[in-house]
């Protein structure tokens, strides 16, 4: 797919077919975020591949929306902040590193005609204990994966002289 269109048909799916994905279009989601780009090439991230089947109880404490156990599959985009670069001032990079990593995925996805949603809103201590996550990680995000019975529509976004300004502030 062309990239412009790959970055416009990109919606949040809310809604997925019960069908699997095939283990190809899996392994191609997996290298786009393993391509990503990250600060001083730390790569500091794991990505937890969730098959849904048999785990609804787990995934509904997680997330309670049935779309969101729905899908095949679920990713769940994790930062290691003992591996990610420091800078200077002492922000610690791993979020943001993990962040674009997601998103590389996220648009591999869609490249592949597969669905995915960011999900934000999940319930933190239900994910360590259910993912069994060592303390120097933490979930970012989530996003089911399947393919869409949803499809988009017209995205509500603030116009780019709202949103860009040039050379400085004022
Ligand atoms: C960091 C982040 C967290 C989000 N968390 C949730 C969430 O918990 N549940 C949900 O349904 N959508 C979530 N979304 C999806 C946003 O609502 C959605 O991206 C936004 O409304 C724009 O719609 P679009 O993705 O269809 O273009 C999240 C998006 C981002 C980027």
């Amino acid at each position: 797919m062309d990239f412009s269109k790959v970055i416009e048909q990109r919606f949040s799916v809310r809604s997925y077919k019960p069908d699997e994905i095939e283990k190809e279009k899996l392994e191609q989601v997996l290298e786009a975020a393993r391509l990503a780009p990250t600060a001083v090439n730390k790569q500091p991230f794991q990505f937890i591949v969730i098959r849904s089947k048999n785990r609804q109880q787990d995934l509904e404490k997680i997330y309670g929306k049935a779309w969101f156990y729905q899908a095949p599959v679920v990713i769940a985009a994790c930062a290691l902040y003992d591996k990610a670069w420091k800078r200077r001032d002492g922000m610690n990079y791993a979020v943001v590193d993990t962040t674009i990593a997601m998103d590389h995925l996220i648009l591999a996805a869609t490249n592949l005609g597969l669905g995915t949603c960011w999900i934000g809103a999940f319930d933190p201590e239900a994910v360590a204990k259910i993912l069994n996550l060592p303390d120097h990680a933490q979930v970012i995000a989530f996003t089911p994966l399947g393919y869409p019975a949803d499809s988009a529509k017209p995205k509500k976004r603030a116009p780019l002289s709202q949103l860009v300004r040039y050379e400085g502030w004022e």
